[in-house]
C-alpha cells in the first residue's frame, strides 16, 4: 500500500482508541487536524492513504452521480416526512470508499445541518472511525432514511419503502468492499429479516445489489446511540470486535490496542 508513517496521526489513534475502551466521551477538535479537510455533501478523494475500493467506475463520474442522488432527496415528497424536515440528510463521504456506514435516520441535529451523524451518536461514530485508523473522510455515511421520523420514532414501514431506493442506489454506485450496518434497524432492513441486532452482529452477511453482481459484505452492530445509552465495557469490546473484523476483511492494518 507504500503509506507515509504520520505520527501526529498514529498518536491520535492510539488516544482514541484509549479513549473508546476506557469510557471517555471528550472528542477533541476535529478541525485542527493536519488530516481534517472539510468534507461537502460528497468529498473528494482526498487522502489517498487507502487503496479505493474494486469499483470500475471513476471517483469523479460516481460522485456526480451521487450529487443527482443527493438533489433529487432534497426535493423528494414521496412520504410524509418531507414535509416535516428543515434539511434532507442524502449522506456523505467519500466517493469509492471501500466501507460505507448506515446508520437508521437523522436525528435534531442532522436535520438541522443537512449531514449525518453530527450530534452525540456522530462524535461517537467520529471516534469509532479514527480508532480504526481511519478518517470520515476515507469512508462513506448515511442513513435508510434520509429525513428526520418526529421526535426520533422508528422509522415508519411506508417511510423505510419509499426512501429505501435511495440508499440502494448509493450502494450501488459506491460499490463498497464493506457496508457496516449501525444498529438493528439498518441492519435489518438491509439483510429483509426480523433478527436482533445481538443475533446479526459479529458476523459478515451479505448484501446483494443485483443480480449478476457479486454480494458486498456487510457487518451489523451496535448504533452508536444504542453504545450511549449502553456504555459498557462490554459493548464497546463488542462495537471493537465488528470493527476488527472490518479491518481485516479491507487488508487495513489494526491499530496495537485493538489487538488485544
Ligand atoms: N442516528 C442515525 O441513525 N443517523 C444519524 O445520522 C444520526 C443519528
Amino acid at each position: 500500500m507504500g503509506k507515509n508513517v504520520d505520527i501526529t496521526k498514529v498518536v491520535r489513534q492510539h488516544a482514541d482508541m484509549e479513549n473508546f475502551f476506557t469510557g471517555g466521551f471528550a472528542v477533541r477538535g476535529q478541525r485542527g487536524r493536519r488530516e481534517q479537510i472539510e468534507i461537502s455533501e460528497v468529498a473528494d478523494n482526498v487522502t489517498g492513504e487507502f487503496e479505493n475500493n474494486q469499483n470500475d467506475k471513476p471517483a469523479g463520474d460516481i460522485k456526480i452521480e451521487l450529487e443527482k442522488i443527493a438533489d433529487e432527496v432534497r426535493c423528494c415528497r414521496k412520504c410524509g416526512l418531507g414535509s416535516l424536515r428543515t434539511n434532507a440528510v442524502p449522506g456523505e463521504g467519500k466517493a469509492n470508499a471501500q466501507i460505507v456506514f448506515v446508520g437508521e435516520g437523522p436525528g435534531a441535529d442532522e436535520d438541522a445541518q443537512g449531514r449525518p451523524f453530527v450530534g452525540r451518536a456522530g462524535k461517537l461514530l467520529d471516534k469509532i472511525i479514527t480508532g480504526c485508523g481511519l478518517n470520515r473522510s476515507d469512508v462513506f455515511i448515511c442513513n435508510i432514511l434520509k429525513c428526520r421520523p418526529p421526535g426520533n420514532r422508528d422509522p415508519g414501514a411506508e417511510e423505510i419503502i419509499s426512501c429505501l431506493p435511495y440508499l440502494q442506489r448509493q450502494i450501488e454506485l459506491i460499490n463498497p468492499d464493506v457496508i457496516v450496518a449501525l444498529g438493528a434497524h439498518a441492519a435489518r432492513t438491509l439483510l429483509d429479516t426480523n433478527k436482533s441486532i445481538g443475533q446479526l452482529r459479529g458476523q459478515f452477511h451479505e448484501y446483494y445489489t443485483g443480480i449478476g453482481r457479486a454480494a458486498i459484505k456487510l457487518m451489523a452492530t451496535y448504533h452508536p446511540a444504542y453504545l450511549l445509552r449502553n456504555y459498557s465495557q462490554d459493548n464497546r469490546r463488542k462495537v471493537w470486535e465488528d470493527m476488527k473484523k472490518v479491518l481485516a476483511e479491507l487488508d487495513l492494518p489494526i491499530p496495537e490496542r485493538g489487538k488485544k
